[in-house]
């Protein structure tokens, strides 16, 4: 896949706003702080076109961006973060359930784990969801970067012990920090979206 001209196109909390179309969906989920929003960044090659930073809570809205009017990236608020009041959380958690529920063009979940730390309490939860969601996913174990390239094939194993023990899912290191990865990672994404 060769991405030309990525474009933020809007920020929707409710069904109504988002694009209408019908271009396939891919959307990544995952706790605050994870890396959701530097993924999509890494994948189209711009340094925050998605709005990154080291503070967890920045992306509070469903960001919808249109990659050469092919595909989506759909980049979500995350969950775990504390500081977010509990009537924002429930609102959040809301509209987040309600577009993975009701869009029906998503054509991949992407589940970010923190390559370092087994899968929080939420993560199963967020796990669970999806499952019972039907929708299609794949589980990345982002900042790879931070731990020895030696560990990495080990850590990988072990979150996917952890949370998807039969292991059907699949699952594979990534680094937004340092785009190790990408390759791998657009060859699952081209056979979702049905590119060659
Ligand atoms: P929310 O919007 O709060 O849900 O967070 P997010 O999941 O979108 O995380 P974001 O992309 O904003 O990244 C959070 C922080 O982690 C930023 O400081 C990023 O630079 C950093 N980060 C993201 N991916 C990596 C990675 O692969 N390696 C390292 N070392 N840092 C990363
Ligand atoms: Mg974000």
């Amino acid at each position: 896949m060769i991405i030309r001209e990525p474009k933020f196109e809007v920020s929707a909390v409710s069904p109504k706003q988002y694009p209408k179309n019908d271009l396939p969906e891919i959307v990544l989920v995952g706790k605050s702080n994870v890396g959701k929003s530097s993924f999509i960044n890494t994948m189209i090659n711009r340094k925050n076109l998605a709005r990154t930073s080291s503070e967890p809570g920045k992306t509070r809205q469903i960001n919808f961006y249109n990659i050469d009017e092919s595909f989506y990236f759909v980049d979500l608020p995350g969950y775990g973060y504390s500081k977010m009041s509990k009537v924002e959380q429930e609102k959040v958690g809301q509209f987040i359930e309600e577009y993975l529920f009701k869009r029906e063009q998503i054509v991949l979940v992407i589940f970010l784990i923190d390559i370092r730390h087994s899968p929080s309490a939420n993560d199963r939860l967020m796990y669970n969801y999806v499952i019972s969601s039907g929708l299609p996913f794949i589980i990345l174990a982002n900042k790879a970067d931070k731990i020895a390239i030696t560990k990495v094939d080990a850590a990988v194993k072990a979150i996917q012990d952890e949370i998807n023990p039969i292991g059907d899912i699949t699952t594979l290191p990534f680094s937004a920090e340092r785009k190790i990865y990408k390759d791998e990672v657009f060859k699952i994404l081209d056979s979702y979206l049905n590119v060659d």
